[in-house]
């Protein structure tokens, strides 16, 4: 396959590589629990200005096993795990009403890294999703009432129509609605990859050998290095 530019030789698919040189990963480069390294990596994504380096791909899974990926933002990472702000009535929140376990992908591929999470899935209290509710700005407070999202509509007119009609209906405050808050994932693993040349990349993961232990509690975690 190629993808053609105007104004240079058609690019091969098969011939775009990139040469995995920025670093590597031992036990001793990551602090001893899962939230310490993930903290740290994604400190190094802000640093080093990758765009959006809170956006994660979610996956979910119906409860027939039928799989669907989207990007969302991490809003906060703590002892519990991840949280992330959404639609509750949306397609991701049916399926995991439906089967409450995710995997999340953090794509950092300018530093040549990428974090792998797999957890369980809850929803997290409406005081606490209103809390971050209360700090948007007024405009995508007003968009999580418009939006009805993931069911088809017929154009885009509606949507400025809703949007006028909740601005009028909320001139001051915005309350959050129902249908909208926050899910946590409670990680069970997590895996830290650093591109390596000869496609001889350096991979641990963290897994999760004490159910009660905490995102932060590195007796509650054990790591081991996978084959790239
Ligand atoms: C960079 C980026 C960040 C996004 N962040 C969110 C988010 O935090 N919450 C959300 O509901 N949708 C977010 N979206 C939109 C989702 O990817 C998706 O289109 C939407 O949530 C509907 O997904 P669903 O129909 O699978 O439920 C984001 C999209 C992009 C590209």
């Amino acid at each position: 396959m190629s993808l053609e530019n105007p104004d240079q030789a058609p690019t091969r698919l098969a011939d775009l590589r990139v040469h995995y040189d920025q670093g590597h990963l031992d036990l001793g480069d990551l602090p001893s629990d899962p939230l310490s390294a993930f903290q740290a990596w994604l400190e190094d994504a802000v640093a080093a200005q990758l765009p959006e380096p809170n956006a994660m791909v979610l996956s979910t899974g119906d409860q027939n096993g039928q799989p669907s990926s989207r990007t969302v933002l991490l809003k906060n990472a703590d002892e519990r795990g991840l949280i992330f702000y959404t639609n509750l009535q949306s397609r991701k929140s049916r399926e995991i009403w439906e089967n409450p376990h995710a995997s999340v992908v953090f794509p950092w591929f300018a530093m040549h890294r990428q974090v792998c999470v797999v957890g369980s899935v809850s929803p997290i209290s409406r005081t606490e999703a209103q809390e971050y509710f209360i700090s948007r700005p007024r405009d995508s407070k007003i968009g999580a009432w418009v939006s009805e999202q993931s069911t088809v509509i017929a154009d885009r007119s509606i949507l400025d129509a809703r949007f006028d009609e909740f601005s009028r209906r909320y001139p001051d405050e915005i309350p959050m609605p129902d249908n909208w808050g926050g899910w946590l994932i409670v990680p069970r693993t997590i895996e830290f990859w650093q591109g390596r040349p000869s496609r001889l990349h350096d991979r641990l993961r963290f897994h999760r050998t004490m159910e009660s232990g905490n995102f932060n509690d590195p007796t509650a975690w054990a790591v081991e290095r996978l084959s790239p």
